[in-house]
């Protein structure tokens, strides 16, 4: 063991031109500003301001994106020097010009390196965002006083709460970006520029040196952007901290207001609503690596309904061409019909140009011929839940299509292995598990069968990214992922309102800790007869005359939800707001009576742990059975598909900042309140409680992610 380690290459590489310097961050995939890459850049720009050869620098980024910001990673530890924002005062402070040269994404810590810079050239794919409140962060390194001082307080405060990029030409004209140049030659033109600069005698052009331009962020301003940041970032502790520093731009001078939002942003980086979005950041990559996926160009869709046209939707407008199959001409005429109007309505709020809009809608086909089918590269079977209609289907499927396609079912709760055996070739059969409305949500939870071949299940990981969905890879058993969980929290709900507690209670108990609706109205709105459908097919039910009894109850009694205009609650007509009924309590009263449970006053408390650590100890199970691979593919679930608040992580991160021993205790105090029969912690919890662990240390201890 002996000689030096090879030198690793340089994250900056500089070229020369003339008298212009080009410094080239190339630290892929993003260029983050990682340690490495600070150092670099530091030393570079030293070196180029202490040589009396080069009167200016050009800073770029190598590959897609200029610089995507700080890394994300590094916000778990200690800052490490230098500090981005040391680094951006050292650039600021070079008495040679230094020139910003920006091409795709310059974010949070990258549109702060550009700021810094005296001049920003940018080619005309360039698009420039502070997304840190996403992280639960503000820009730290200097851009809630510099973004003030370039295009005045009320512009960056708005840009800084909403977390949204824009394109380079609204930054032209707000006058964040200097000068326009082309995407092809743009580094040559981005050096002649600088050579203008140079030869014009400029000159360095700090910003800390302007002063803000006048104007106030008076009370009407301040309250309308608190009120769109709360509804879009609920939760998120950074957003009175980015008011303000934008305030103290105006307010302080440029150090003292940077040393302010310096302190701001470390509070920030240890809030909990950080930690969580970090650690929902890096969970939503999606399932990614693994086997090639196949090439698709068409796609089969069977099944014209409510899922079957919003997979259609998506489809299309990913630039996939798609046949819409059905047996009832009706519903092929109502599911086209639904695809052109909703393309449409998306160019009337300006989401889609109007020729994307034709050419997406001439991409669906509609047929009512399963033959059709036998060129597709993909098939989506959306027709009714039932295993034999499935079967059915899957055996034609088998027997139409070319060897080589994949059969995905959208099936929401069946056997995703019992489907793919009817089809005489399970090794091509997958789940796409869409969540409804399906063009709108992005969740799709894709189900390995026994079978299925790696490949197959890259292709729907492919073709749901394509679709800008995030595919989540999971086993295969009753409700998958999502589905099963919903099924232990969803059987405390009804438990609690035997016990005593109202809908309403319920709701907003569940609500308060940050869930985007109540279990209740949840329920209303999907249809509780489907459930109730569901729950008669199940051979493996608790003996439990409790269990799900006030559904059952409901539907009964015509209660079927929204669609009825009553279920757990009461809904005028045309209204989608839940309105308590007094009946709805008379009747589980009633119920609680004939099943001889006394009736208590139930704590908020109560409602959320029992709730919540229902759904936690099942993901545990899961995570035991192998069903998902990693604690944060069952938080990206549960955010993405169920409306869990994300500024707590997901359910398994909330587990880890309530302690898995604290969640364990609860579990042997419900057990002793309740009994065991559902209060029995599931191994892995105990494991890790005993070890003192999280679920994220023993994940990253035994870590499979990433392998399809
Ligand atoms: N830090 C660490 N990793 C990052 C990163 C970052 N800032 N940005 C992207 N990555 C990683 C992704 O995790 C992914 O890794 P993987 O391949 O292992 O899954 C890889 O880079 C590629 O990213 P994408 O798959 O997302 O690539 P896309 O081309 O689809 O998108 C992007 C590129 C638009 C730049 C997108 O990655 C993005 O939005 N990144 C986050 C940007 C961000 O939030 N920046 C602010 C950081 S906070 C900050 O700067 C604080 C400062 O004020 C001090
Ligand atoms: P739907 O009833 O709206 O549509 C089903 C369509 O399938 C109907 O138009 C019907 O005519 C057609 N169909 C039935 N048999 C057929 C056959 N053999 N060949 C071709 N077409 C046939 O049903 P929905 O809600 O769209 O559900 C479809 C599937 O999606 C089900 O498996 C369901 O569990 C699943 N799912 C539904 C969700 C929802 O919220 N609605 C959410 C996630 C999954």
């Amino acid at each position: 063991m002996n000689g030096a380690a090879p030198a690793m290459p340089s994250c900056v590489q500089t070229e020369r031109h003339g008298e212009i310097i080009v410094l080239a961050i190339d630290h892929p995939p993003v260029n983050a500003l990682a340690h490495p890459v600070r150092s670099a850049l530091l030393d570079a720009v030293l070196a180029a301001e202490a040589n009396t050869g080069i009167s200016a620098m050009v800073i770029q980024g190598v590959g897609p994106h200029f610089v995507a910001g700080a890394e994300i990673r590094e916000f778990d530890a200690e800052p490490r020097a230098p500090i981005l924002n040391d680094l951006l005062l050292r650039i600021e402070a070079c008495s040679k010009p230094v020139i910003a040269a920006i091409h795709g994404n310059a974010l949070g810590g990258g549109f702060e390196l550009a700021l810094a810079c005296h001049y920003r050239f940018a080619a005309d794919d360039a698009s420039l965002g502070m997304p840190e409140i996403k992280l639960g962060l503000l820009p730290g390194a200097g851009g809630t006083q510099r973004l003030p001082r370039l295009i005045g307080a009320a512009n960056a405060l708005s840009l800084m709460l909403s977390g949204e990029s824009i394109p380079c030409a609204r930054a032209l004209t707000l006058g964040i970006i200097d000068r326009v140049g082309p995407r092809s030659n743009f580094i040559a033109a981005a050096v002649a520029y600088a050579d203008e600069i140079v030869r014009s005698g400029q000159g360095a052009r700090p910003l800390r040196d302007r002063p803000v331009p006048p104007g106030v962020l008076d009370d009407a301003f301040l309250g309308e952007q608190r009120r769109l940041a709360a509804r879009k970032f609920p939760g998120v502790e950074s957003r009175e901290p980015i008011i303000e520093c934008v305030q103290a731009a105006i307010t302080l001078d440029f150090d003292a207001g940077l040393a302010l939002s310096r302190r701001r942003f470390e509070e920030c980086r240890r809030s909990s609503s950080s930690r969580a979005l970090r650690h929902m950041f890096f969970a939503e990559r999606g399932t990614r690596g693994g086997a090639a996926p196949r090439a698709i160009r068409r796609v089969g869709v069977l099944g014209a309904g409510t899922m079957g046209s919003g997979i259609a939707i998506s489809l299309a407008t990913a630039g996939y061409s798609v046949s819409l199959i059905d047996t009832q001409t009706a519903a092929i005429t109502a599911g086209l019909t639904r695809v052109r109007d909703t393309v449409n309505a998306a160019v009337d709020k300006g989401r889609l140009a109007p020729a994307e809009a034709a050419a997406a809608i001439g991409r669906v086909q509609g047929s009512d011929a399963l033959a059709s089918l036998n060129d597709a590269d993909l098939v989506i079977e959306a027709v009714f839940e039932g295993m034999a209609v499935k079967q059915d289907v899957f055996a034609s499927l088998g027997r139409l299509c070319r060897p080589g396609t994949v059969l995905a079912s959208n099936t929401s709760t069946l056997d995703i292995d019992a489907i793919a055996a009817a089809s005489g070739r399970p090794e091509e059969v997958v789940g796409m598990h869409f969540f409804s409305p399906a063009n709108i949500m992005r969740l799709v939870e894709i189900v390995r069968g026994r079978a299925t071949l790696p490949d197959v299940i890259a292709t729907a990981a492919a073709v749901s990214r394509r679709m800008g969905k995030l595919g989540i890879v999971v086993g295969n058993c009753f409700g998958f992922v999502g589905n099963r969980m919903l099924y232990a929290y969803g059987r405390e709900n009804h438990l609690l309102l035997l016990e005593g507690a109202t809908p309403a209670q319920i709701d907003s108990a569940m609500e308060g800790f940050g869930m985007a609706m109540g279990p209740n109205a949840v329920g209303d709105l999907a249809g509780l007869d489907i459930g109730y459908r569901v729950r008669r097919e199940r051979q493996d039910l608790p003996d439990d005359p409790r269990y799900y009894r006030v559904a059952d109850l409901l539907v009964e009694a015509g209660r079927l939800g929204q669609k009825a205009g009553r279920g757990a609650f009461l809904y005028a007509q045309g209204s989608r707001r839940p309105v308590p009924d007094p009946e709805v309590d008379a009747l589980i009263a009633a119920e609680s009576q004939r099943l001889g449970i006394a009736r208590r006053t139930i704590e908020d408390s109560e409602i959320r742990d029992r709730c919540l650590i229902a759904l936690i100890n099942e993901g545990a199970r899961i995570l035991t059975e192998g069903i998902a691979a990693s604690p944060g593919d069952i938080d990206a679930i549960w955010c993405n598909g169920y409306g869990f608040p994300r500024f707590r992580g997901g359910p398994m991160w909330y587990a880890d900042t309530l302690g898995p021993a604290a969640v364990l205790s609860a579990i042997h105090r419900f057990a002793a309140a309740h009994g065991n029969r559902y209060w029995t912690p599931a191994p892995l919890l105990t494991d890790i409680a005993a070890r003192g662990d999280t679920f994220d240390a023993w994940h990253k201890q035994h870590s499979s992610r990433g392998n399809l």
